[in-house]
């Protein structure tokens, strides 16, 4: 993937001048060291769309969009990161360097995706020319604009009709097996995956077709879906059938209907829903949950009202709760026995379906319900019995109002509190000197502290010595911050942006943005002198310095409690460690 050196987008980058990419695109207004504006990826009647010059990226208070340059230009523009890059780089008047190995790599998953294309082609040709597949579409409502619009194909029965159209040559056929379109017999012989099949092609967020579902027009024959395997471009718990579709018809998109099957998302289209993707049959993860609420604010999921739906539906709960900020919101929508999406719409019409959607059940009280519905209120046990089983799960909502009135809703319930969330917004160079004597109970947050203020100015790592003491302290984010720190030393140059973009795929993503983002909050509302303070590199520096010698001396004092312990059973070079480390802490208390 990193086809250009990262030094070289580090360094386009912290030339570009963001507010001029972002302003020239949206009307900012500025706002002390930062602009603000109405966010450009969702629907808000007040601005929480902060652009910092800065640290150089953006993020959105309400929908959680965020980025640098380069995402922005991907996101509003639409543009592919390649072309996001040339752009940039257009502007600077600067030439993109090119790895000539990698650009050998790239053609190899071009090719690909343009096997997977050339089979999609293939099969939506199949289908203009199959009445038996064309009828089966019809019997099912579903018309030639919609075939069109989703690609809607069939695959001829036999065993190599892909194979004789398209895998011409040995490295063709290689391509469509990579791509999952083939199966293999005892004897190694290779053969059509799908025959006889009304195909359902499924496409990335670039519109790029990745893997395929097919569908059975009789009901004899074997299972009534097959989709494609695993493969290097689909993972399955990644992915939202429609998604790409929906984009397509949308800048904004209000809310997201997500359903079950293929069948469900092409009904509702065709009955007037055009946002409607669908999990395809898995549970709901928590990539799901992240890619649903990034595309939308208000997210509507259907499933069936049996047991196991309620069971599908807590799942996706679980992926849900962390993502819930503020803005957000989930609903439930449980179906009839018997029906899904597909045959409730084609009943009841669109004005039918908008009612169910209307009374849908929110995530809160599905939330309450769910976790109450075996235990007796009128009881203390019951009571606390809910209290211990919401707690973890209430902590998981990132901070605002919704997690702190379900915070609330519990102790309406219970009596019991979830503890409230702490106020962490501090200014992180304050903060570590404001605990500048505190020993223990401040340990986590001394490296939440040195992680923000990495994020605040990731160049204040440079000045830390190679060998960082800290590391072997078993204390939660301690790994974290070594990454980081790792990671800005190698990449001198790398703005906060891209450190975020750097561990974009990792669940500590969102706890990472927040802390980016908490001294934008704080900057704003300071009075001038703060923020003269805080302008000051120098006490930045000095403060993250502190904090690092001030783990390095928990660390140290670790290593001695434990020498201690079994002072008994040392063998001679412990000794002789623990006379070392005791004088070492002597000095560094002076
Ligand atoms: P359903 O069995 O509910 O099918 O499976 P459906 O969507 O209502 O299909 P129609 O209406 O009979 O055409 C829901 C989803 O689960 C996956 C598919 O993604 C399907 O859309 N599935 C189902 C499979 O992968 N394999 C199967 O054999 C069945
Ligand atoms: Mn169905």
């Amino acid at each position: 993937m990193a086809r250009i050196p990262d030094a070289f987008i580090d360094d386009l980058l912290a030339r570009t001048d963001l507010v001029e990419v972002i302003g020239s695109r949206v009307q900012l207004k500025r706002q002390g060291k930062e602009y603000s504006a109405r966010c450009p990826f969702h629907d808000e009647r007040s601005p929480s769309f902060t652009v910092s010059p800065v640290k150089g990226f953006y993020h959105c208070f309400g929908c959680g969009a965020h980025g640098t340059a380069i995402t922005f230009l991907m996101n509003y523009d639409r543009l592919e990161f390649l072309d996001a890059v040339e752009e940039l780089a257009k502007r600077l008047g600067v030439e993109v360097p090119r790895d000539t190995h990698q650009r050998n790599a790239n053609p190899d998953s071009q090719d690909l995706y343009g096997a997977l294309e050339a089979a999609s082609k293939f099969f939506q040709k199949q289908l203009a020319s199959n009445g038996r597949a064309l009828g089966y579409f019809d019997s099912r409502g579903v018309d030639a604009d919609t075939r069109a619009r989703f690609s809607l194909g069939y695959a001829p029965d036999g065993f190599n009709a892909l194979r004789d159209a398209l895998g011409t040559d040995a490295r063709r056929m290689k391509l469509l097996e990579r791509g999952g379109l083939f199966s293999k017999n005892d004897r190694g012989h290779v053969y059509d995956k799908f025959r006889d099949r009304v195909m359902f092609p499924i496409h990335d967020r670039r519109g790029r077709t990745i893997a395929f579902g097919g569908r059975v027009l009789d009901k004899e024959n074997g299972p009534k879906y097959l989709n494609s395997p695993e493969t290097e471009l689909f993972h399955k718990g990644r992915e939202l059938y429609g998604l790409w579709q929906v984009r397509q018809a949308h800048n904004r998109i209000e809310r997201l209907i997500v359903v079950e099957g293929y069948m469900d998302v092409i009904a509702l289209f065709q009955n007037g829903f055009d946002t409607a993707v669908a999990t395809l049959g898995t549970a709901t993860t928590p990539e799901h949950a992240e890619l649903l609420f990034r595309n939308a604010p208000d997210v509507y999921f259907c499933f069936d009202g049996d047991r196991a739906g309620r069971g599908a539906a807590w799942k996706a709960v679980e992926s849900v709760l962390p993502r819930m900020k503020d803005g957000r919101q989930a609903f439930f929508l449980f179906l009839p026995d018997g029906e899904d999406p597909d045959s409730l719409v084609r009943a009841e019409g669109r004005d039918g379906f908008e009612a169910r959607l209307q009374q849908a059940t929110p995530l809160s009280q599905f939330f309450f319900d769910s976790l109450s519905g075996d235990v007796n209120l009128h009881t203390l046990e019951g009571k606390g019995r809910l209290a211990e089983r919401a707690k973890p799960l209430l902590a998981q909502i990132p901070d605002g109002a919704f997690g702190d009135l379900m915070k609330q809703r519990l102790t309406e319930l219970t009596g019991v509190g979830a503890r409230a969330s702490a106020p962490e917004t501090h200014v992180p160079a304050q903060r570590a000197r404001a605990h500048g004597n505190a020993q223990h109970g401040s340990k986590p947050s001394l490296v939440r502290s040195a992680i923000t203020m990495l994020l605040q100015q990731p160049q204040v790592a440079l000045a830390l010595p190679p060998s960082l003491h800290f590391a072997s302290l078993d204390q939660p984010g301690v790994g974290l911050l070594v990454e980081i720190i790792e990671l800005i030393h190698q990449r001198p140059d790398i703005s906060t942006g891209l450190i975020l973009e750097h561990f974009s795929d990792r669940s500590e993503a969102p706890a990472l943005t927040k802390l980016a983002t908490a001294g934008a909050v704080e900057t704003t509302a300071s009075t001038p002198l703060d923020a003269r303070v805080l302008d000051d590199a120098d006490r930045r520096q000095q403060a993250f310095l502190d904090a690092i010698a001030r783990l390095d001396a928990q660390a140290l004092q670790a290593r001695i409690e434990s020498l201690q312990a079994r002072v008994a059973s040392l063998v001679d070079a412990e000794k002789q460690e623990l006379r070392e480390l005791l004088s070492l802490r002597l000095l560094s208390k002076h």
